[in-house]
């Protein structure tokens, strides 16, 4: 299971996280990102849409890693693996999603902000997290602080990556992914602009280009 989780961390240089009204417009997303190379998403259940998406993907979008993200409850993980996710995103310590994805073997990034919540995943036997939010907590530096404790761990910095500073998270041999919001803007989908979120996908596979 941890090493399904830095598979999913291996599909592209970003996960797209996405919050979705509507289930037809995510499959759109969905269909948008792969045509622009990116083959992987992360649908927050924080809207009532989120699980409706997470199916309409699951079943309609070939070639895509659909993930469900802000789970909280168990509850919640059992619903969104019934529909279809293969991986799941806590932005926090969640233990009873952990007991979840380790009970159904799929891949899990639960999030952490300090040393010693990584430390308390690490007992778990995590070796991959969500850092959460990247740009608060400090940064590529802050990360690269972390790592120096916590040299076997990998992290997905999100909250508040841009298209602009991803790639000096990236530079970071312990960054294979970040996460981020900024591929599929709220214009973009109020629009209907899909072309939008193809083109910002391709432009964030060029990212892993150095
Ligand atoms: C998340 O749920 O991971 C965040 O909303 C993503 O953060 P961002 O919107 O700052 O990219």
């Amino acid at each position: 299971k941890y090493a399904q989780t830095r598979q999913v961390m291996a599909i592209a240089p970003v996960i797209p996280v996405v919050v979705v009204s509507d289930a037809a417009s995510a499959v759109e997303i969905a269909r948008a990102l792969v045509a622009g190379g990116i083959r992987v998403i992360e649908v927050t259940l924080r809207t009532e849409a989120g699980l409706a998406a997470i199916e309409a993907i699951a079943q309609q979008v070939d070639d895509i890693c659909v993930g469900a993200g802000t789970v909280w409850t168990e509850a919640q993980a059992e619903q969104a693996i019934d529909a279809g996710a293969e991986f799941m995103v806590s932005p926090g310590i969640a233990d009873d999603v952990n007991a979840v994805a380790q009970a159904r073997d799929i891949a899990y990034l639960p999030g952490a902000q300090t040393v010693s919540e990584i430390a308390h995943l690490k007992r778990q036997g995590v070796t991959a997290t969500k850092l959460f939010p990247a740009s608060v907590v400090g940064g590529p530096a802050a990360i690269k602080a972390f790592a120096s404790v916590f040299p076997d761990l990998v992290f997905c910095p999100t909250g508040g990556i841009k298209e602009d500073t991803a790639r000096d998270y990236l530079a970071l041999d312990c960054v294979p992914c970040v996460g981020g919001s900024w591929l599929v803007s709220a214009d973009a989908v109020a629009g209907g602009d899909w072309e939008a979120v193809r083109l910002a996908a391709e432009r964030a596979v060029a990212l892993s280009d150095s």
